[in-house]
């Protein structure tokens, strides 16, 4: 069995990817310092997986515990590196927090990478390099803008660090940048999913702690956007389907002789958000709270991907709806103990 290396394995779309890897023949090897997730998630991925995967606990940018996990659990076929905050609004708060972070562990990682030869890395990227595009549905080629964010500036920084790094190791280094669009929705088992600690910034867990009773409204960010119901249009993937990818993207670089390569991750289809409000009531059959407010500062108007470059190069199409998404991220909801 091939050995991958998933750094944030135990984050949200980290251990959904550990389940596709291990569907897909391969063993994960998680390393997570559990700052944004929950350690049940490895014992729930034992009972999805059969088996528990390997955990090591700490954090990506202590490099004298990378060059250990390498030499003791390694060698490793690949790495996904998922490991990073996420969370645009404290970003802005806090953004020393983002650059240490995001940054210095991409950094670790490649150098413990390069001396343990290692070669290929999927790295997980964001949409939000594009800052609000002149032009959609957004391809690879879309040129950056400045980022809205310190969270988009990590990324775009880091997909230059790495593409920086392929270039100077020709021959021993590649990787695949993945640019998710919304990822949304959880293990149809009901046992992982999006986990928000305190007050969920996203829409999604917005709206099911909202339906669950969990929180009084949600209010919708702005309704005057020249989008067809003056609300936000973004691109909403199921993670399984966002999961599969990364499986996808491993093996083509098994297989190819690549350098580095962008792909973004979406459906290709932009819906607004007050469609999901609608589409989860229906759904469901549950309403909820919910209002217009004002916009939310920093929010791009509408972005949703062209999803050619991986449906042509991973062989890789995304098999799940919005209401796929919806109903499964309300049965995780529903599982959950109120805080
Ligand atoms: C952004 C980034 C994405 C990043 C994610 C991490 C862009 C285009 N996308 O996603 O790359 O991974 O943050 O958090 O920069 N909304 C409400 N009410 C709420 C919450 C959200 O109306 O309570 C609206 C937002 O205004 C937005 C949509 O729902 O229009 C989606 O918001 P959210 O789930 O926070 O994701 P993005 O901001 O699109």
């Amino acid at each position: 069995m091939k050995k991958v290396l998933v750094t944030g394995g135990a984050g949200f779309i980290g251990s959904h990817t550990a389940v596709e890897l291990e569907n897909a023949s391969y063993t994960p090897v998680i390393i997570d310092n559990f700052s944004n997730s929950d350690r049940s998630v490895i014992d729930r991925l034992g009972e999805i997986m059969n088996t528990t995967p390997t955990l090591i606990e700490g954090d990506c940018s202590d490099e004298t515990l990378l060059h250990r996990v390498f030499e003791e659990h390694g060698p490793f076929d690949g790495v996904i590196h998922f490991a990073a905050y996420k969370a645009v609004g404290e970003s802005v708060r806090n953004p020393l927090k983002y650059y240490k972070n995001n940054l210095r562990s991409t950094e670790v990682l490649m150098q413990c990478m390069i001396e343990h030869g290692c070669k290929n890395l999927v790295f997980s990227s964001s949409c939000t390099v594009y800052g609000q595009p002149d032009a959609l549905p957004v391809t690879e080629t879309t040129p950056f803008q400045p980022a809205n964010s310190p969270y988009g500036y990590t990324k775009q920084v880091c997909e230059r660090m790495i593409n920086e790094v392929v270039a100077a190791n020709e021959g021993q280094f590649s990787s695949i940048l993945l640019r998710y669009f919304n990822p949304i929705g959880a293990h149809p088992s009901g046992l992982i999913g999006e986990l928000p600690l305190g007050r969920p910034e996203n829409l999604i867990p917005y709206i099911t702690q909202t339906a669950a009773g969990w929180r009084d409204e949600l209010v919708v960010f702005g309704d005057d956007y020249d989008t067809a119901d003056g609300t936000c249009v973004r691109d909403f993937i199921h993670v399984v389907d966002l999961a599969k990818a990364h499986v996808a993207a491993l093996t083509y670089m098994e297989s190819h002789d690549l350098t580095t390569e962008a792909v973004n991750l979406g459906t290709g289809d932009g819906v607004t958000v007050k469609q999901v409000i609608d589409t989860f009531e229906e759904a469901t059959g549950v309403k909820f709270n919910w209002r217009m407010g004002d916009r939310r500062p920093g929010d791009v108007e509408k972005i949703y991907a062209s999803s050619a470059k991986a449906n042509d190069m991973l062989n890789w199409k995304t098999e799940k709806s919005l209401k796929d998404a919806l109903v499964d991220a309300w049965n995780w909801q529903q599982k959950l103990p109120k805080p």
